[in-house]
């Protein structure tokens, strides 16, 4: 992610501590936290401090070098912090694997990290097909380089147009509860690219007045049947998508790719707390005595999906 003009990743490995841009105090604050232990990785990822599947991937990654004494506990504390994103378990099995046959595994996750990008990036190039020059893009959560380490998914072929003067313009969805649009419009803003915030509800009127060419979200985890595990309310944008006319485009490495779960019933969805939807902030918005439930992902049946941009190409 670009701030002030300097290229700047969401977490960085140096002196064997983990360093991580904190995004729960972005976009207000640009504050950057530490990791010593693996135990802080895990709460890092847990509280949010990093969020986005292929970025709390990397950050596992690490944790697991940093607890690669005992791997087994570090690999089970890691694993239970979020239960939906493949690239979390896929980056623990990686690494898992990496400390069994005795490699290095700072290196490893290094190695795996720098591969992370690399597909990110190529997803960037694979994704342009999709977007003509002056594309209104409707993208959801974040899916940028902060949920990646570097490009992002969905944002990765949007920043290359931006790049080469196709002058892309976003809508980007604010995502109650928790806001990862608010992170989608920082990275926008940093790069100069255009975009308007608009409320989650107002995704299906602005694709039923035609002012969207295509929608462009990433994904927490795609089984092998084609479903599309990601932030809640994307199924919402994929339905109102087929009602318009208005292509539904995904962005995943394959470490996204679940091949042994068939259906997006069977992934695990995590809750989160209520307080997160009676609370704006710290000032509590529902009435005494109300109850919130707080599914943080959807499914959206494979049906809706008009591709996957992914490292190799595009898919379906
Ligand atoms: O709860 P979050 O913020 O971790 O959810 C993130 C998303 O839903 C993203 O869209 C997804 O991880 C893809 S990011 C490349």
């Amino acid at each position: 992610v670009k701030i002030n003009g300097k290229d700047v990743r969401a977490l960085w490995f140096s002196n064997g501590t983990l360093k991580i841009i904190d995004q729960t105090k972005l976009p207000k604050r640009f504050k950057v936290y530490e990791c010593k232990k693996y135990r802080a990785v895990a709460r890092a990822i847990r509280g949010m401090v990093v969020r986005g599947g292929p970025a709390i991937g990397a950050a596992a990654a690490y944790g697991m070098a940093m607890g690669a004494e005992r791997p087994k506990r570090t690999s089970s504390a890691l694993r239970n912090t979020r239960p939906t994103a493949r690239d979390l378990f896929y980056a623990v099995s990686y690494m898992e694997e990496a400390i069994e046959e005795g490699k290095n595994p700072v290196e490893a996750a290094d190695r795996y990290v720098e591969a992370l990008i690399d597909r990110c990036k190529r997803i960037g190039v694979n994704g342009l097909e999709v977007l003509g020059p002056h594309s209104k893009i409707m993208t959801h959560c974040n899916a940028g380089s902060l949920a990646t380490v570097d490009y992002g998914t969905a944002l990765s072929p949007i920043r290359l147009a931006h790049s080469k003067g196709l002058e892309p313009f976003v809508w980007v969805s604010e995502t109650r509860p928790r806001l990862q649009g608010m992170l989608t419009a920082w990275e926008l803003g940093q790069e100069g690219i255009s975009h308007q915030i608009i409320v989650d509800g107002a995704s299906g009127d602005l694709m039923r007045r035609g002012e969207v060419d295509l929608v462009l979200v990433g994904a927490d985890r795609i089984t092998s049947g084609g479903d599309v595990v990601n932030k809640v309310g994307t199924y919402e944008k994929a339905v109102l998508a087929h009602e318009n006319g208005v292509p539904f485009y995904v962005a995943a490495p394959k470490s996204t790719f679940d091949p042994e779960t068939e259906r997006g019933d069977d992934v695990p969805i995590e809750e989160r707390d209520e307080k997160e939807v009676l609370f704006v902030g710290k000032r509590r918005v529902a009435p005494k005595g109300s109850r919130a439930r707080n599914p943080c992902f959807d499914v959206t049946p494979a049906r809706y999906v008009s591709g996957v941009i992914t490292e190799d190409g595009i898919t379906q």
